[in-house]
């Protein structure tokens, strides 16, 4: 875990991760999510923060508590994580793990909606939300050195995580099935393929602890030679 020097491999490095769901309300007391325990998000800011990085978690709404030695964010919206991510900025590297709403509504009511208002089920307008990796992945001033995203898919996993790598121009796709049978979904374990501009490095199902220390060390590999 250490450099020659005897540091922690990696010491002065900024990391940002963001975890979890994020929540778009419909009203007060009604919001649109996506799936997400924070599990593995959480594990790789503690992993990163093991190897002695100063971590920056920005997290949507979990059930988890807030990792020990790494900053934490809380943010609900797709919104306020983009602009948490960007205040954490400049990083080394960014690690994209939050399953962000891609929809939020349009234009959000102050009041709780009725159902005796009348009219049948309301008819939501959605409109698209910032897309964070992107935005990072293509800064054109103080882009992180290293920028991770990761995808959950259903089929044809590589298939869409190549897309996903080139579309959003980031470095590295983490790619995991998250079909129902996997158990992936809530889950403590996960099974990975880490896709880069190189290829595809598929990993043995492991822990999700597991995976985000493995993460943590590529990324350590990927920022060694670096200078700055
Ligand atoms: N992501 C993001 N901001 C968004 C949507 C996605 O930062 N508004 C990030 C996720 O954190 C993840 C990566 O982009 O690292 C891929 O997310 P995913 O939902 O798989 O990709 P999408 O481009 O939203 O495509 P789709 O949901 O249609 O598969
Ligand atoms: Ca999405």
């Amino acid at each position: 875990l250490l450099t020659r020097r005897g540091e922690p491999r990696l010491a002065g490095r900024r990391v940002v991760v963001t975890s979890g769901p994020t929540h778009e309300p419909i009203d007060p007391v009604r919001y649109i999510a996506n799936r997400s325990s924070g599990k593995q998000g959480h594990a790789i800011a503690r992993a990163l923060a093991a190897l002695g990085a100063e971590v920056t978690l920005v997290s949507g709404p979990v059930a988890l508590p807030d990792p020990a030695g790494v900053r934490t964010v809380h943010v609900e919206t797709a919104r306020e994580m983009l602009a948490a991510v960007e205040a954490a900025m400049p990083s080394d590297a960014a690690v994209f793990c939050a399953a962000v709403a891609d929809w939020r509504t349009d234009g959000a009511g102050a009041e709780k909606m009725k159902k005796e208002a009348g009219g049948g089920p309301p008819a939501l307008r959605l409109v698209e939300n910032p897309d964070i990796l992107a935005t990072v992945a293509r800064r054109a001033e103080g882009r992180p050195a290293l920028v991770v995203g990761f995808a959950a898919e259903t089929t044809k996993v590589l298939e869409h995580a190549r897309a996903k790598l080139a579309r959003k121009g980031c470095d590295w796709i983490v790619a995991n099935d998250v079909s129902a049978a996997t158990g992936v979904m809530g889950g403590d374990r996960n099974t990975v393929h880490l896709v880069t501009g190189e290829g595809v490095e598929s990993w043995p199902t492991m822990d999700k602890d597991a995976v985000a220390r493995a993460l943590a060390e590529r990324i350590a590999d990927a920022l060694k030679d670096r200078q700055w």
